[in-house]
């Protein structure tokens, strides 16, 4: 059945949202996802305790997790319903942010299957009104809160406001798409600072959201950093820089299969280096159950995707926890 339901969606997705423009394909997948209440039907769900691990010490009721881009409390509970051991936010910034003009998403295709370029630059509503609307959203899965800023203060601020609504928190210092953040992995000095304030002051656990352009800088200096601040969770990570001539900042953040053999490759190379100290959520180019697999069986704690979400639909979950049982 769901494998029917899988390719179902894949032909939906080859035949009517593709072919849209991509802002109305948003505006339709993200109407769809508030207005029908799939997170009430069991086909999108599979319980089983053998899935349970855990993140920085917070149980999860299985590895796989929505990954940052929703900030909508409507869509981030359906979300909840559809899966996710665990479902994170859009990055939150102190003030609130238009992001980037449009164009500023844009499809691609490889012979690796469907992906995206975007440079949203943290299109969100803000620390104050984002924490409002949350106040209230139930925890069916725990909720990573996601935050992005460029200082010391902003990190503090936003943590301070908004780890208590959340199960995890995850610094975001990767999203390639404003100098607000990606700067920071130039930064590694001043980077340890943030993770050790944050480290000392967070109510909730830690993940720190990696770029993979910066491979090198990563095992180096900025792993090694947040282990010493406290910080055992690395999300492992965020898209790939690209020049796109499409998109109004003619570049953007590459996501989906393309960037698939890079996380692979990242993860091998840091359980190998960092050993069980660590534990990595492994995010890019997850659209298959084999891929998910492929990564925890290399050493993933967790996985992470969105663009599987749009490119595969909200069925890719469950197969990815089929898979799970048939291994387990
Ligand atoms: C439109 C869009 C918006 C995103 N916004 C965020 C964000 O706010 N914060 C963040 O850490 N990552 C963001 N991401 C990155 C994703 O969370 C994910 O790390 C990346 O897309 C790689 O995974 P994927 O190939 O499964 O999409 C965004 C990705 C896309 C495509």
């Amino acid at each position: 059945m769901t494998r029917a339901l899988a390719a179902l969606y894949r032909t939906f997705y080859a035949g009517v949202l593709s072919r849209l423009p991509e802002p109305t394909a948003i505006a339709l997948g993200q109407t769809a996802l508030r207005l029908l209440p799939l997170d009430r039907l069991g086909a999108f769900r599979l319980d089983d305790p053998r899935f349970a691990v855990t993140l920085g010490g917070v149980p999860l009721p299985n590895p796989v997790i929505l990954a940052a881009q929703y900030y909508d409390p409507r869509i981030l509970r359906r979300a909840m319903g559809l899966g996710f051991g665990a479902v994170t936010t859009k990055s939150i910034t102190v003030d609130p942010r238009p992001g980037h003009p449009r164009p500023n998403l844009v499809r691609t295709r490889t012979t690796a299957g469907p992906g995206l370029v975007n440079c949203n630059g943290f299109q969100n509503p803000g620390l104050a009104a984002f924490r409002a609307s949350i106040v209230g959203l139930p925890h069916r899965v725990p909720l990573i809160v996601s935050v992005a800023g460029e200082s010391v203060q902003d990190y503090v601020t936003l943590v301070e406001a908004l780890a208590p609504l959340g199960d995890l928190v995850e610094i975001n210092i990767s999203s390639p798409n404003t100098r607000l953040v990606y700067a920071w992995s130039e930064r590694p000095r001043e980077l340890r600072a943030v993770l050790e304030t944050l480290g000392r002051m967070s109510p909730r656990p830690l993940i720190v959201k990696i770029s993979p352009d910066f491979a090198d800088a990563n095992e180096r200096h900025i792993i090694p950093a947040a282990l010493e601040a406290g910080v055992r969770v690395v999300n492992y990570g965020n898209t790939r820089r690209i020049e796109e001539p499409r998109l109004s900042q003619s570049a953007g953040g590459l996501s989906g299969p393309d960037i698939f053999p890079a996380t692979l490759d990242n993860v091998r190379r840091t359980r190998k280096r960092f050993g069980d100290a660590l534990e990595i959520v492994a995010t890019g180019g997850v659209d298959s159950a084999d891929k998910a697999i492929t990564l925890l069986r290399e050493g993933a704690r967790a996985i992470g995707y969105f663009t599987g979400f749009v490119t595969r639909g909200p069925i890719l979950a469950r197969r990815i926890l089929e898979a799970l049982r048939r291994g387990v």
